[in-house]
């Protein structure tokens, strides 16, 4: 076969993005604007219904899909906010799983919190192969400072929420939520850790926007599932709006949805009481700072390219499962193993590609890396556990099975600008590494 280019996840970007981003450009205003906040409530609409063309320009929809999503410039700044929002600070701890991206873990480091990681299933979940918290070594982490759990649904598939909802039922009883310190934001955390009553489960869905689960006996769309979840639109996701994220959280009882919406607001904009937007309107100049925060909202250019991404994403999901099916049958011909995205229970966003080759040490999976690189084929490895990190401590010996399930893993490249014949030569290249490696 010819020599091909496959890149691991350039972003599919249509004319339909680029003329949004001109007419956004043209409009006279480009940082947060109307074009986040129509984001904010089709986001909201489809986490609910799984559903893309619901007009929330509409009057009726922009009360009903307006109040639950908030658009930020990152999934880490995502999670964040969610951790700041339920007041998780300095003396808290927050469980992470070891088999992760550092966001997951560093958002609730910047928090002044302290992180424990738990190891991963060996090999995974038994079903889905998806590298998943260990669920025992989960109840067993969680003590009278656990404030929030980090389950990550990585490559898309979406995690056992029923278990760890059951878990932190389990472990009510050690929860201490925080007293009010009498500012706004304390005195919102503590009514929200009141009306909780548990640690907190803060989803990180960077890879799962439209992945679903039946969750007490029900499809929810992951965004609809955790007590906060925060979601990934940097340029290497399904959906993209080059950076860009968004926090969504479930109605917390006695806690009204505008107050914690408006809170992300201000924990976005500087503690700022009034956004650009408001400051407009005639004689509005006068704001005040409530708090000495954060600058991480998203921009009116950022929602055009979400805007038409959305419009695109269920037929940009439906070409990732065909391409799945052909990865996945030829895995199953060579003996590999790979993750199972959809099950009876779970559809999953299909985001990362990740095999496993049985029988290998660590240098015989970088050498068949290189072998497809020098084939013009990039692939990437998801992920070197947390704890192998410097920042971490560099030291696994804690977490095994996170060690063994990175040890022979390999992504292959996986986006919507593959054609089916670059799928194909995808294959060939690991059929061809696999080859001149055993032999
Ligand atoms: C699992 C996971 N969580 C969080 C993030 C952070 O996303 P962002 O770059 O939007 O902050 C990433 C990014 O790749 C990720 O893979």
């Amino acid at each position: 076969m010819e020599k091909g280019t496959i890149s691991f996840s350039p972003p599919d970007i249509s004319e339909l993005e680029i003329t949004e981003v001109c007419e956004a450009l043209r409009s006279g205003w480009i940082t947060t604007g109307p074009r986040t906040k129509l984001l904010e409530r089709r986001l909201a609409a489809y986490v609910e219904t799984g559903r893309t063309d619901i007009d929330c320009d509409l009057p009726k929809n922009v009360s009903k899909y307006s109040n639950r999503v908030a658009c930020l410039n990152s999934a880490t700044a995502a999670e964040e906010l969610n951790l700041r929002i339920l007041g998780v600070g300095p003396g808290d701890e927050v469980i992470v799983p070891a088999y992760t991206y550092t966001a997951s873990a560093s958002a609730a480091i910047h928090c002044g919190a302290t992180v424990k990681f738990v190891d991963i299933q060996k090999d995974g979940d038994p079903v889905t192969h998806c590298p998943e918290m260990d669920y025992d070594a989960l109840e067993a982490a969680i003590t009278s400072k656990t404030k929030a759990i980090i389950p990550v649904d990585l490559g898309g598939i979406v995690c056992d929420y029923d278990r760890i909802f059951s878990i932190v039922e389990k472990k009510k009883e050690l929860f201490i939520p925080i007293e009010s310190d009498g500012s706004p934001l304390g005195d919102l955390s503590s009514r929200i850790q009141q009306a909780i009553g548990r640690v907190a489960v803060v989803a990180d869905c960077a890879h799962s926007l439209g992945a679903s689960r039946v969750f007490n006996g029900e499809k929810k769309y992951c965004g609809a599932i955790a007590d906060f979840t925060s979601f990934s639109f940097h340029a290497v996701k399904n959906f993209t709006t080059a950076e860009g994220g968004a926090s969504t959280w479930l109605s917390i009882d006695g806690v009204d949805d505008a107050e914690i919406y408006k809170m992300f607001q201000l924990l976005s904009l500087h503690g700022q009481n009034k956004d650009a937007l408001a400051k407009t309107k005639i004689g509005a100049w006068e704001y005040d700072i409530i708090g000495p925060w954060y600058k991480c909202n998203m921009t009116d250019i950022m929602a055009a390219i979400g805007l038409r991404q959305l419009d695109r994403y269920l037929g940009l999901l439906e070409r990732r499962a065909v391409m799945m099916k052909k990865y996945d049958a030829v895995c199953d011909e060579l003996g590999i193993s790979h993750m199972i995205h959809h099950t009876d229970n779970m559809d999953s966003s299909n985001h990362l590609y990740l095999i496993r080759i049985p029988g290998i040490t660590v240098e015989q999976r970088n050498e068949i890396i290189e072998k497809m690189a020098e084939q013009g084929v990039a692939t990437n490895v998801h992920y070197k556990p947390l704890p192998m990190m410097s920042a971490y401590g560099k030291d696994c010996s804690e977490y095994p099975n996170s060690y063994d399930y990175y040890h022979n893993l390999i992504t292959l490249p996986f986006h919507t600008l593959l054609s089916d014949e670059d799928v194909d030569y995808v294959c060939f290249c690991l059929k061809e590494a696999l080859k001149e490696f055993n032999g």
